[in-house]
């Protein structure tokens, strides 16, 4: 069955007491607004429609990152969710099937409620939730999951909102009925607003039927204070850590290990203590990640161990079998197979062959103070302790540099280069110099007698 989205994200969210616009604050690495679309990607829709306002630039931007063919249209003034509904109609013009409504502020509905409401077998399907506390949600009135219409709190009487069964915001319609059901709405309500709840007491009065699909309270959770944000990451961080075990990645200690939405880690992987995965990060199958990593933008292959107290930032590849040590720092760079980095390194911006060593110490010099340079290394070569490869510069298969090298020209194949001062040794001088410096200290204290 063809969907479209449209995802609801025009609202200031003042209660985040921020400048940033509320579907921009992060979750897991990403805005809320990716957890919204990550929601409703599940269903391969044919067309996404995100509705903007407050902050609609950065949020376009930020939308596009996710998607690139998502429409983005605007909506100036918040005049209420079926008034954002009708500004997305034009952008949905053509398409053939089922529209589904989401919020940008609500990232945890999953891919069964979507499947459930596609099937309800109605013409308009609401995601309803039995609430604990139900606050100020919208009240469905319903009788055995057939629904008559949803009250919005500020409009109901005492005895609707009684009603515990709520309103998530979510709906399904097929599109032309949907048209047709937002182009009748009114703002008569205590809110003055365009109220896209409306639109099931609409479909029922022209003889259409209305279904309620439930889920989970903490599915529906929604984002609008700071308090709920950090909420939110707790209750992502939770289920990513349930469903790595569950998919057979061994953690010594999951509450410790932070994921990011779109974090891919492959069975048989193992993660030891506080490890924290940025946006782009996977590790394959068998690769082992030793306690307090921070990894953003990289591929771990198999057989590769990583850690502790390494970072990974963007552009990092590790083949199979790689080993990356403590202190160790790699961007924008690729290690190929069985390289060995165990110890205090950084390497940027550069290319290492297959089983080449690099010494405890080494730096690739990458940045001149305006321009990045490439370092590239040639397999099987030996990068001595504390070399200093200043970029561009390239080191030969074979090739050796000495500890303490500063490497500043291209070094050959099977070459050895040293770029070291000559060390000098004077036989019984540091004796002597003890000695003297002895006798001052003894002369000072004299003095001050
Ligand atoms: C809405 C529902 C309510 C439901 C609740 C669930 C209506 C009338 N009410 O109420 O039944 O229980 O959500 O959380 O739909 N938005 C826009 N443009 C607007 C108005 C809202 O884009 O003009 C967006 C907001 O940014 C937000 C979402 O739509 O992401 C919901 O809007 P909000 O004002 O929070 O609706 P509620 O009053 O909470
Ligand atoms: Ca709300």
């Amino acid at each position: 069955m063809a969907t479209a989205l449209i995802i609801l994200a025009a609202g200031q969210g003042t209660r985040m007491n921020s400048d940033l616009p509320k579907v921009l604050h992060k979750v897991a690495g990403a805005p809320l607004v990716h957890h919204a679309m990550a929601a409703g990607a599940t269903l391969a829709p044919e067309r996404v429609v995100v509705v903007a306002g407050h902050g609609a630039a950065a949020v376009e931007k930020a939308v596009r990152a996710y998607d690139e063919t998502a429409a983005v249209v605007r909506q100036d003034q918040q005049l209420g969710t079926g008034h954002a509904v009708q500004q997305a109609l034009p952008a949905l013009e053509g398409f053939e099937g089922t529209v589904i409504v989401l919020y940008g502020d609500t990232p945890f509905i999953r891919a069964e409620t979507l499947d459930a409401m596609l099937v309800s077998g109605a013409d308009v399907t609401v995601l309803g939730f039995v609430a604990a506390d139900p606050g100020r949600y919208g009240r469905l009135i319903a009788t055995d999951g057939a629904l008559d219409r949803i009250v919005e709190f500020k409009d109901a009487t005492e005895t609707e909102r009684a009603i515990t069964l709520c309103n998530s915001g979510v709906v399904a319609v097929e599109a032309r009925l949907l048209a047709s059901l937002v182009a009748g709405l009114t703002n008569d309500n205590a809110a003055g607003e365009y109220y896209l709840t409306d639109i099931v007491a609409a479909a029922r009065a022209t003889g259409h039927s209305a279904r309620v699909v439930t889920c989970d309270e903490a599915e529906t959770m929604g984002v609008n204070t700071r308090a709920e944000l950090a909420r939110a990451e707790a209750a992502f961080q939770a289920r990513a850590r349930a469903e790595a075990l569950e998919t057979g990645v061994t953690m010594t200690a999951p509450e410790t290990v932070f994921f990011a939405l779109d974090t891919v880690v492959g069975r048989d992987a193992t993660i030891g203590a506080n490890v924290v995965f940025g946006p782009g990060v996977t590790v394959e199958s068998g690769a082992e990640i030793l306690p307090f990593c921070h990894f953003e933008g990289c591929h771990i292959s198999r057989g590769a161990r990583v850690g502790p107290f390494a970072r990974l930032r963007p552009g990092t590849e590790l083949a199979e079998d790689v080993h990356v040590g403590n202190f160790v720092e790699v961007k924008n760079a690729i290690l190929d197979e069985g390289v060995k980095v165990g110890h205090l390194t950084y390497l940027g911006d550069a290319h290492v062959g297959e089983h080449s060593n690099i010494g405890a110490g080494t730096v690739t010099c990458n940045y001149d103070g305006v321009m990045k340079h490439r370092t590239e290394i040639g397999a099987h070569a030996f990068i001595g302790s504390d070399t200093m490869l200043v970029a561009p510069v390239r080191i030969g298969a074979g090739a050796l540099t000495g500890s303490g090298s500063v490497i500043t020209e291209d070094v050959p194949d099977g070459a050895l280069a040293l770029g070291r001062a000559k060390q000098v040794t004077k036989p019984g001088l540091a004796v002597r110099l003890f000695e003297k410096l002895k006798q001052t200290k003894a002369r000072r204290d004299e003095d001050r007698k």
